[in-house]
């Protein structure tokens, strides 16, 4: 059995990149499973309250989460040719405290996909990621790229992944991934 923590970088309900997990949930190879996140309730990053209150629940669920998945698969939305900051922040309260740092990230297999409504589909967000995975000791999977662009031809309103196309080459990447998480054990 192979757990992947599927981890959304937006909020939005109607979110192309929480949609594309979902989607992953239904085409992961074999007897893995995806366990799909969002960072709903993950407060912004304030030192203060880290040494006063300590790590929110909401992180500490999140860690826990990251902690029992095999690896990490994070679905980045682009803002500004970046990562947006509601992701980055999440990631940045799991790296909290430094202490548990890299029991939690390093060497935790991880992979990048991400969709935009753009002609692009996240290719500079997803460039962004790569120094935070280095600086967290990750490790990434290169063996496949998806950036799915023109998200709303793609995903239909009710959030469901219907181009074949697309679907086939998230499936791919997705065995790919799960072959690599798996050869890491
Ligand atoms: C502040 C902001 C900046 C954006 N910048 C980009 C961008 O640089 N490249 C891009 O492809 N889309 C950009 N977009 C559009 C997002 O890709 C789009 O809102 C997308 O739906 C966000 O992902 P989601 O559907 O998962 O919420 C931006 C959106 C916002 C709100």
């Amino acid at each position: 059995m192979t757990t992947v923590l599927g981890l959304s970088g937006s909020l939005r309900k109607g979110s192309f990149n929480t949609a594309l997990l979902r989607a992953a949930s239904e085409l992961l190879p074999g007897d893995a499973t995806l366990d799909v996140r969002t960072l709903h309730g993950i407060p912004l990053y304030d030192g203060d309250v880290e040494a006063s209150v300590g790590i929110p629940a909401a992180v500490t669920v999140l860690k826990e989460a990251f902690a029992a998945a095999d690896g990490v698969l994070l679905s980045t939305p682009e803002y500004n040719n970046g990562i947006p900051g509601v992701f980055k922040n999440g990631i940045d309260w799991l790296s909290r405290p430094p202490a548990d740092s890299a029991q939690l990230f390093s060497g935790k297999p991880v992979a990048l996909i991400g969709a935009s409504p753009g002609g692009f589909g996240t290719i500079l967000a997803q460039n962004a990621w790569l120094p935070v995975l280095r600086t967290l000791g990750m490790r990434p999977w290169f063996g496949g790229r998806l950036m799915v662009a023109r998200a709303g031809s793609v995903i239909d309103g009710a959030g469901a992944l219907k181009d074949p196309a697309t679907r086939k080459h998230l499936q791919e990447f997705l065995d790919g991934f799960v072959e690599f998480v798996r050869s890491g054990r």
